[in-house]
């Protein structure tokens, strides 16, 4: 091996061809351009950074990877993305038919037909947030919005727990997965205490009939579920959620402020927003890339991948390949084929999608309604990242024509 990773420049042709570090804190504002030459340049690549690992780029090599769960493990000593979580992240780090008895579980209590009934009490949600700052013609839209509103959406209708309690969770969640956090395992801890807290009380009440109660009560191939899984089971769910939707609406927001022609097309056509949001997925993906570990050698690209080698697969770069989609940096609400892999693809796939959609659709019913002539201020750019598989941005200062609040029923 030539140079090791920290005496190359990070970005440069050497870096990306050698030592790509998906957490490199400069990646975070720089992720697109990147990943865009690393497509043209050498769509599967290997890097010395994290002990190894090789980074897939290109449409088909990472639907390839996904569909082909045999071949490419979830179950093997994941180390992509790194993390201090200490309780199995369940289904996700599990494979086929282990993985299919908890999907099984948690997928009927997020079909459409079962998130449809939460469209009206999300509403209430998006226009009490939204009237908490409209009158003042600016805020931080991260912190006032995007943060808050997954997570309160997700404790209220999906956990039924208190919504004071989703707040510091919330909070936990987002400094715990924050790159470098010395307080990461014990904020980790916390949560987890939390969890075990939640389930204990749920155990304690008369049935709901809700994702809970299922987990709670599962049979797993004969025996009954250990708590370990349960807590794992009930984490992935609460945080699958957080960080990547409130990713995705602060990027949207960004992407409103830098080409209002969008907002001004959603308003003056509201009937074009659910395909504008499957568009806007496409080209701000928050859950950037995933791991997996080779099961035995194969090959993939032309290159040769050996048998416990880790390899991460960028759903944020496929989703702008030029070879599946057309102009595909561009926001084309005609778009005829938009087979975007911004919720991932195969076993994996995310249990959530139905329900990220209804959250990102009424979000966006209400955001374009009702905040006009939305600007970034100067001293707020660039907006910043933290570089991790989860693009999610700091902080999105705005500001746009003050308006009335609206109040709510409840
Ligand atoms: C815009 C919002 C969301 C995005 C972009 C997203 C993206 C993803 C992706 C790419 C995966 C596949 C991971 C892999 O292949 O290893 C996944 C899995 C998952 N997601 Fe989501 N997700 C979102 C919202 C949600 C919500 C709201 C929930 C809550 C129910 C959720 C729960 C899950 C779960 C439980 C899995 C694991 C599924 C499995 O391993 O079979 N997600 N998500």
């Amino acid at each position: 091996m030539g140079s090791s990773s920290s005496e190359v420049r990070p970005l440069s042709d050497e870096w990306r061809r050698s030592h790509f570090d998906y957490r490199e804190p400069v990646l975070g504002q720089n992720l697109t351009a990147t990943l865009r030459k690393m497509r043209q340049e050498c769509p599967v690549v290997h890097s010395d950074a994290h002990e190894g690992y090789w980074i897939v780029t290109d449409y088909e090599d990472v639907l390839k990877v996904a569909q082909d769960w045999e071949t490419y493990s979830s179950a093997l000593g994941i180390s992509i993305p790194a993390t201090e979580m200490t309780l199995p992240a369940i289904p996700e780090h599990l494979d086929p038919p282990e993985h299919r008895i908890y999907k099984r579980l948690i997928n009927p209590f997020f079909t459409p037909a079962k998130v449809a009934p939460w469209e009206e009490p999300t509403r209430a949600l998006v226009t009490r947030l939204i009237d908490d700052f409209i009158e003042a013609g600016s805020c931080d839209f991260q912190k006032d919005f995007a943060r808050p509103f997954p997570g309160l959406a997700f404790f209220e209708l999906a956990l039924g727990a208190p919504l004071d309690e989703a707040e510091r969770v919330n909070a936990l969640s987002t400094a715990a997965q924050e790159p470098g956090n010395p307080q990461a395992k014990a904020l980790w801890g916390e949560l987890v205490q939390w969890i075990k807290d939640f389930v204990e009380q749920r155990r304690s009440q008369p049935p709901k009939g809700d994702v809970v109660d299922a987990v709670i009560k599962a049979d797993i191939d004969g025996r009954p579920i250990e708590d370990v899984e349960v807590w794992g089971v009930i984490q992935l769910l609460i945080l699958g959620g957080l960080d990547t939707t409130s990713g995705a609406l602060g990027q949207f927001m960004i992407r409103f402020a830098e080409q209002p022609e969008i907002p001004a097309l959603l308003r003056a056509q509201p009937e074009l927003i659910p395909q504008a949001v499957e568009e806007l997925l496409r080209l701000d993906s928050p859950f950037a890339g995933v791991g997996r570990t080779a099961a035995c050698d194969t090959e993939l690209g032309g290159k040769s991948i050996k048998q416990g080698e880790k390899v991460m697969i960028y759903w944020a770069s496929a989703n702008h390949d030029e070879g599946e989609f057309g102009d595909a940096d561009s926001f084309d609400i005609n778009r005829r084929s938009n087979r975007h892999l911004t919720f991932g693809a195969g076993p994996h796939r995310c249990a959530g999608s139905n329900l990220a959609r209804l959250n990102l659709r009424v979000a966006l019913e209400e955001l374009t309604k009702r905040l006009v002539d939305i600007q970034i201020p100067e001293e707020a750019k660039p907006i910043r990242f933290h570089s991790v598989f989860s693009r999610a941005p700091l902080s999105v200062p705005i500001t746009f024509t003050p308006g009335p609040r609206l109040g709510t029923a409840g």
